[in-house]
């Protein structure tokens, strides 16, 4: 992070740390409008933040010491700027509606591959959805169980549901990632083989969780319709590795492929959309590829001081390594999107978790910061009491839209009128001599007093759409981007899980060894913790 444009703002953190929201507001009748910005069908009212017009220039002068214009071009346009895979980051190429367009990778243009695969992802999945694919012993399709883990889940399970009201109702999606077998059995249970179609979702199918999942269920099938060649009616594969495709035994003609250009977090506009695009039929998913680019778009062109991404991300920073919030949360209103905090999740805590900068050394600075949240209303009644008068400070999101896919009576208002005053609340408090004016007793004043002057956003639609969906994801991509390069850190990578998988991998044997694990092998803690499941399992120890 540049340091001499950071100990401006630090400064200006200084001088001005009396001055609250409400303050700012009194100052200022044009502030609304002065910090509102659209994209792609998106609102972004940040007004309610602790920022002056120079706190925002200074953001934006952070942006631009860190390089953030070629930063983007150069992902962009392929450049390897996954360094420690030496990959490209392309996820924006899956969603490259320009007519014609042209992006390459080490020389060979990346776009005709991803045609390719959207045309064999929407030619299966009409199929499908039209009862021409049936399975084995030829019914009809009405379950789709995806099976894989992170990337290859979360992003599909969160968009299907959030994009439930442009489904086939008769197609049933379910998500099984847990290593738990539970959730497999809990799933098997709700449906039948016959009926059902697998899709094995990993980019590099080796993955513990996704494997072990996928053989029970093969087994399952098979045992089930009575035929080892029931598999390839029941089982397709989405992946970029077609050597472990094929020795899993799913036929290659029905495996959707990606690349190595594509993260994990970031693929959902891939052929790991798959189940999505089943679910709501390939126009649909066409046009929230359609979102995503608009919103691409936006961020490549928009100058940073009206770009909703770099906006975002600066007051992110600003909060994070000015404010020293810990976490921050995203408060969706609308149930549709209840699983977009935990796919925001991974696509900002596996990005920016990071300890080192680009050159490999320790940071002296905060970098990705903890995500979490509910839908509204569900959180007002959980944890909003911390975030309105806790001592801890967490900047919120709150996204919402003006018109409801289910317009029961007035609960789309009252929802939107719980949005619009929670921001209110948070922002203006309720003073002391309020309370009092109000006839509250003096005693209960210190605990009926908000402070205020607690930070959101707001985002606003005019409806959850395929488009707007795909939009608000760019977003938060290009967000976490922009944060990434100003931290100088690589978001791209993710070397920090695996140390845990490998550990797994020695525990794992000790678990069910006729013999006990030899002194010394595990540390002493988890030597024990092994005893004891052992005991209970009856083995020796
Ligand atoms: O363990 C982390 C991770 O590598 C994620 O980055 C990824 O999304 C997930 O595992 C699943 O990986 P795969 O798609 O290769 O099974």
């Amino acid at each position: 992070m540049d340091r001499t444009v950071w100990s401006k703002i630090e400064a200006e953190i200084e001088a001005t740390k009396n001055v609250t929201i409400g303050d700012l507001f009194a100052s200022d009748p044009k502030r609304a409008r002065r910090f509102t910005v659209e994209a792609a069908g998106w609102t972004l009212d940040y007004s309610k933040n602790r920022i002056s017009q120079n706190t925002m220039d200074l953001l934006l002068e952070l942006a631009k010491a860190a390089n953030l214009k070629d930063e983007i071009e150069k992902m962009f346009s392929g450049e390897k700027i996954n360094r420690t895979e030496n990959r490209a980051v392309l996820h924006t190429a899956l969603r490259n509606c320009a007519p014609g367009a042209q992006v390459f990778v080490d020389g060979a243009d990346v776009m005709p591959g991803v045609r390719a695969v959207l045309d064999k992802m929407s030619a299966f999945a009409d199929s499908l959805r039209k009862g021409v694919w049936r399975g084995f012993t030829g019914k009809r399709i009405r379950n789709i169980v995806n099976i894989g883990i992170g990337g290859s889940d979360l992003g599909p399970a969160m968009a299907t549901a959030a994009l439930a009201p442009y489904s086939k109702r008769s197609i049933h999606c379910f998500f099984v990632s847990n290593v738990d077998a539970t959730q497999l059995a809990e799933t098997l249970r709700q449906v039948k083989a016959a009926e059902t179609l697998f899709i094995v979702a990993s980019k590099t199918f080796t993955t513990l969780e996704t494997m072990t999942n996928a053989r029970s269920a093969r087994e399952w099938l098979v045992r089930e319709l009575g035929s080892e060649e029931a598999v390839s009616r029941h089982f397709v594969a989405v992946s970029t590795n077609a050597g472990e495709v094929a020795a899993f035994g799913i036929d290659t003609a029905n495996m959707f492929e990606f690349w190595d250009w594509v993260g994990g977090r970031y693929s959902l506009p891939s052929a790991i959309g798959l189940p999505l695009m089943i679910s709501i039929g390939p126009s649909n998913f066409r046009k929230m590829l359609r979102g995503y680019w608009r919103m691409d778009m936006h961020f490549r062109t928009a100058p940073f001081s009206r770009n909703m991404p770099v906006v975002m991300a600066l007051l992110g920073i600003l909060y994070s390594n000015g404010w020293h919030a810990d976490s921050y949360a995203v408060l969706p209103y609308d149930q549709y999107l209840a699983r977009f905090p935990a796919y925001l999740q991974q696509l900002d805590m596996e990005s920016n978790g990071k300890g080192v900068d680009r050159d490999g050394k320790k940071v002296d600075y905060a970098t990705g910061p903890v995500e979490w949240g509910e839908p509204g209303t569900n959180g007002q009644h959980a944890f909003y009491q911390l975030i309105h008068q806790g001592t801890r400070l967490i900047p919120c999101d709150f996204i919402g839209f003006c018109r409801s896919h289910n317009p029961i009576g007035d609960h789309h208002d009252k929802l939107c009128a719980n949005l619009f005053a929670q921001t209110a609340a948070l922002a203006f408090g309720k003073s002391a001599d309020a309370c009092r004016a109000e006839g509250v007793p003096e005693e209960l004043v210190p605990f009926k007093t908000f402070e205020g002057n607690r930070p959101t956003n707001t985002l606003l639609a005019d409806e959850l759409s395929p488009a707007t969906f795909g939009a608000l994801v760019a977003l938060y991509e290009h967000k976490i981007f922009v944060q990434g390069v100003i931290w100088n850190i690589f978001s791209f990578d993710q070397w920090g899980v695996q140390l845990g998988k490998v550990l797994a991998g020695n525990v794992l044997p000790a678990l069910s060894s006729a013999e006990p694990p030899a002194a010394g092998v595990f540390d002493q803690s988890t030597d024990s913790l092994v005893r004891r499941y052992r005991a209970a399992r009856g083995l020796a120890v």
